[in-house]
């Protein structure tokens, strides 16, 4: 498979990506928009999902990246596969969630997955983390009793953080609390997954789920 060159990061507070895009129609994208979904946020360029679409064909995906040129290539690649329980979306989550969210059929979303994403480790440069409190408070509004959120990193304090803030909105229950989970539960490593697990490091994972 053909790699695009692409920026390593992009500032996803900058002008450029605080427009909210327009949810696409859901109906011509997945051959059935009733099965369960299964959203990636951070996707990069997808290989994660498209192994998880070839695995589960009864479950839909959705991957969510603000680095365009990634979105046009992974959509080349599950279209030469032909994949339709598969999508890649342009997106800045922290602009489009509520929208994009707001556009499918309830009950539909059941798992949501933040792995490894940008740790901006600077302090000034905190805003720019993906789990934002308001970023939680979204996706409580819309996941559904019995869904999951799944988030993994490398950086110990990033995994801290994004778990506290998850942990501290009352839709929320940790599965495992105050502890990270021993393995991954959903068996398909990420590309970032591999290279850290290549260098020996260790990776912290946690898993919530919004109670009935
Ligand atoms: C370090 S990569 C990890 C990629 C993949 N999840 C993995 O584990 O291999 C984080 C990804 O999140 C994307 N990203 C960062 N902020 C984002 C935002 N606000 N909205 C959408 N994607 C974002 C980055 O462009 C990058 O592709």
């Amino acid at each position: 498979m053909a790699r695009v060159r692409v920026r390593q990061h992009v500032n996803p507070l900058s002008k450029k990506y605080q427009e909210i895009i327009s949810p696409p129609n859901w109906e011509k994208i997945y051959s059935n928009l009733q099965q369960p979904l299964h959203l990636d946020i951070g996707c990069a360029r997808g290989r994660f999902l498209l192994k998880m679409a070839r695995e589960q064909p009864d479950w839909n995906f959705l991957g969510l990246e603000i680095r365009d040129p990634l979105v046009e290539e992974a959509n080349r690649i599950r279209d030469e596969l032909g994949l339709t329980n598969l999508h890649y979306l342009f997106s800045n989550v922290n602009i489009d969630l509520d929208s994009l969210l707001s556009s499918l059929p309830l009950q539909v979303l059941q798992w949501v997955s933040i792995q490894f994403p940008d740790p901006w480790f600077k302090k000034r440069h905190a805003k720019r983390r993906t789990v934002q409190p308001e970023l939680v408070a979204t996706l409580a509004q819309h996941l559904p009793s019995g869904a999951h959120i799944f988030l993994q990193s490398d950086v110990e304090w990033l995994a801290l953080e994004m778990r506290d803030r998850v942990a501290a909105h009352p839709s929320f229950r940790g599965t495992h609390p105050q502890l990270w989970l021993p393995e991954n539960p959903l068996l398909v490593p990420t590309e970032r997954e591999i290279a850290t697990h290549n260098q020996g490091d260790p990776v912290y994972r946690c898993l919530f789920v919004k109670p009935d």
